[in-house]
């Protein structure tokens, strides 16, 4: 790929917050995005397209036909763009992405885009709680797009609650680090040396689910986007590729294999099975450490099972990550993950003794750290000593953590 500016597409629908785009448009030029912007006819309403065209120095396009963007603008703009964020995004156009209706020229541009989709919603607090609109939103997120989520707070209609869009400073850094994620990708799978080519590469990600009952269940915040990130990254160096997924709202992506589990006994079991044959096993998984002792085939309900809801008896799950390297033959690499909120080295040099990995990507974890974020900064931890890597997008992190393990084979 040429050395570019990133190129976005801003999507404006009918909301209030559409007045936010303006400022949004801004922050994403000065964070050096070459912009254009589609509007739906309702989002005219709010701001005039003369905004938009005067700051981006380019048509802004509402219809389908007689366009002064392109004879065929909905193509045109879906091929220009390596991400398109729609922000404000109302209910009623996230209902038309989710069934896929394309009426006019924003929605059609969305069906036609193959960059990454953003979605920001923004709406009046019922509207964005009614059942249809939560059912879209999820089924937005499970076919892989990014959805940013709404602000709490007093919404333009009086009302209180989630619907607010994020103020425009915040949301353009989130943009802009997911497209300069997807890029680097791009450019990683493009450039990508086939250095992986025969290996067979297993990567345990996501939360496990330990059941108490039939409707509760004890788990963690991870995301799996690090494991995820790491498939994708051998994928392209040329491996086979099995992950193992917990409950996560990505999607598989292409060309690798993926077994989902639940819980950490079937994580096990089926990482076990995967890793037979693998050069490279690479456990990233959130496992829970703990599972109740029981459980319970009904409904725990208070009142009749006090005893059992105020006593959770627990019992140590298997460490699959131990388990993979105590069977490991010399020729097979195996790789782990220590998340720590404190002391993050010592506590990963302990865990590659503890648990007989070859290496230990050690990071820390809070609140707006490592799970659930896009960037990671981590400590890679090996008998050979210790490497600290700055702050990097997660998928751009998976290829130095190979270029290592590569080095670690020898
Ligand atoms: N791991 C595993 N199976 C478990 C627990 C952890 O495979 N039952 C793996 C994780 O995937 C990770 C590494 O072990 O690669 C370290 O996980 P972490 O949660 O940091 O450590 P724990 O071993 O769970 O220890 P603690 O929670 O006490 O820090």
């Amino acid at each position: 790929m040429e050395d570019r500016k990133p190129r976005l597409l801003l999507g404006v629908t009918g909301c209030i917050a559409a007045y936010k785009s303006v400022e949004l448009l801004r922050f994403l030029q000065k964070a050096s995005a070459e912009v254009r912007v589609v509007m739906t006819e309702s989002a005219t309403e709010f701001v005039g397209p003369a905004t938009f065209e005067a700051l981006t120095g380019a048509p802004v396009g509402t219809g389908l036909f007689r366009s002064a963007v392109d004879p065929i603008p909905h193509i045109a703009l879906a091929e220009w763009c390596d991400g398109f964020v729609i922000a404000p995004c109302t209910a009623n156009v996230m209902a038309k992405l989710a069934h896929g209706i394309a009426d006019d020229l924003l929605t059609s541009t969305a069906l036609a885009c193959m960059a990454p989709l953003m979605v920001a919603p923004a709406m009046n607090v019922h509207m964005y709680e009614n059942a249809a609109t939560q059912a879209n939103l999820a089924l937005l997120k499970e076919r892989g797009l990014y959805i940013i989520e709404p602000d709490s707070g007093y919404l333009a209609c009086g009302d209180v609650g989630p619907g607010r869009l994020p103020e425009p400073a915040e949301l353009a850094q989130r943009v802009m680090a997911l497209v300069q994620e997807s890029l680097a990708g791009e450019l990683a799978h493009a450039e990508a040396v086939q250095d992986l080519a025969d290996a067979k590469v297993v990567i345990t990600a996501g939360p496990t689910r330990e059941p108490i009952d039939e409707v509760r269940y004890l788990s963690n915040y991870s995301s799996g986007k690090m494991g995820y990130s790491l498939a994708e990254a051998a994928r392209d160096r040329g491996a086979a590729v099995t992950l193992v997924s917990g409950p996560v709202s990505l999607s598989c992506p292409e060309g690798v294999e993926r077994v989902m589990v639940t819980t950490a006994q079937e994580m096990l079991e089926a990482t076990m099975e995967a890793a037979q044959d693998a050069a490279i096993v690479i456990c990233t998984a959130a496992v829970a450490d703990y599972r109740p002792a029981q459980v319970a085939d009904h409904k725990l309900k208070k009142g009749q099972d006090d005893e059992a809801l105020s006593r959770l008896q627990l019992v140590e799950n298997p460490d699959i990550l131990k388990t993979v390297a105590q069977a490991a033959g010399s020729d097979q690499t195996v790789v782990g993950f220590a998340a720590e909120t404190d002391s993050v080295v010592d506590y990963g040099r302990e865990k590659l003794a503890a648990k007989g990995a070859d290496l230990i990507v050690a990071n820390e974890v809070g609140p707006q750290k490592g799970f659930g974020q896009d960037t990671n900064e981590v400590t890679l931890i090996s008998a050979q000593g210790e490497q600290s890597l700055p702050s990097m997008p997660k998928r751009q992190l998976a290829d130095v953590i190979f270029d290592a393990i590569l080095e670690l084979r020898g």
